[in-house]
């Protein structure tokens, strides 16, 4: 059975592993830099089995092929740097760090860009005329909007664009942008697939060859290369990714059901997939920020995306100053249900 035939939990534990006989189960980590012999290996240009490893996991479960970075921002940095646009449509509301990076090209003249609103699929469409790529992230940090991937892929397509998603939030479990006709996606393998709050990592998976290896080249002369024990940690966490997100979304899904009969909640945004939750508080930023101090199980924090619940409040930093100030975004990890909405319950009774 190939592994486009297999389910993701299937692919999840069984690719990018060695497969000879005597080896390990698990590439080991190596740490090396420099190899002997002629043909000049060298761990920044021709990878370590751990890199190897985890870009087959990951690649096999996006259905392309993966280069791994050494953060969620190296890869985005280097979506940007190997397919060079002149044009980019990207969403108005979407993580910081890359609005950050985005407006750093702006700055300097390299780039121009066209700000859209990513779930109204029109305003996308009538965006890319001209543009050479479009940016998806979907669900988007914090506001949990979501994109028509596959709309928006085939105007792109008609129009000679590209398409890069930001699928963090999604996983490979709840998406395949690729399938969809996207060229490259992207991960902060940070959050979900580390799945553990103990490593930074990043991904760009590219839909074809020609782009798999700009992406190696853009990771060779930039030196956003992964370390060899976050690769191996990484690769530990996609064994576990989809039974985590099974419960996960288990959990997000009573806890949105909770929450959107709670008197002081005002809003719930959950896309109905996922782990992310976002809700927003009726007493504003006081009460949200009073809830954040409160909890006891749930982790106050700006990650996301491990096994343990955590949440914060969005709008207290300037790049999400446009969200509402009492908007907490959640990430629901795999403690009992009960456990982590006895501890909102009371956290929100001190909003
Ligand atoms: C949607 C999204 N993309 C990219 C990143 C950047 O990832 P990293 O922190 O691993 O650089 C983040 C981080 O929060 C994110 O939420």
């Amino acid at each position: 059975m190939s592994a486009g035939s297999q389910h993701p939990a299937t692919i999840a534990v069984s690719a990018g592993r060695p497969h000879g006989i005597g080896e390990p189960l698990n590439h080991p980590i190596t740490l090396a830099s420099n190899f002997r012999g002629e043909e000049g290996v060298y761990s920044r240009t021709h990878g370590t089995p751990g890199w190897i490893g985890l870009e087959e996991a990951v690649g096999a479960l996006e259905g392309g092929r993966a280069v791994s970075f050494s953060s969620g921002m190296a890869a985005a940095a280097a979506a940007v740097f190997a397919l060079a646009p002149k044009v980019l449509v990207l969403p108005t509301y979407s993580y910081l760090g890359v609005r950050a990076l985005v407006d750093d090209h702006v700055r300097q003249g390299h780039l121009q860009v066209r700000f859209v609103d990513i779930a109204d699929t029109a305003a996308v469409v009538a965006a890319i005329a001209g543009a050479d790529v479009v940016w998806v992230e979907t669900p988007t940090n914090p506001t949990l909007d979501v994109a028509d991937i596959p709309t928006i892929c085939a105007a792109a397509a008609a129009a000679g664009a590209k398409v890069v998603v930001d699928s963090t939030f999604a996983t490979p479990v709840c998406a395949r942008p690729l399938a969809d006709g996207a060229t490259i996606v992207i991960h902060s393998g940070t959050k979900f697939i580390g799945g553990h709050s103990d490593l930074l990592i990043g991904l760009a998976v590219a839909a074809d060859d020609a782009t798999y290896e700009r992406l190696r080249q853009t990771r060779l002369v930039n030196g956003s290369t992964p370390g060899a024990l976050e690769a191996f940690l990484a690769l530990r966490g996609v064994r576990t990714l989809p039974l985590r997100m099974e419960r996960m979304q288990a959990n997000a899904v009573e806890v949105v059901a909770r929450l959107r009969t709670h008197s002081a909640v005002a809003d719930v945004r959950y896309p109905g997939f996922g782990a992310m939750v976002a809700f927003v508080l009726a007493g504003g930023a006081d009460a949200a920020d009073a809830a954040c101090r409160a909890v006891r199980l749930i982790v106050p924090a700006t990650s996301l995306g491990g096994v343990e619940s955590s949440m914060e409040r969005r709008q207290k930093y300037a790049g999400d100053a446009h969200v509402p100030p009492g908007l907490i975004r959640m990430s629901v990890g795999i403690e009992h249900v009960d456990d982590i909405w006895a501890d909102l319950a009371q956290a929100l009774a001190a909003g």
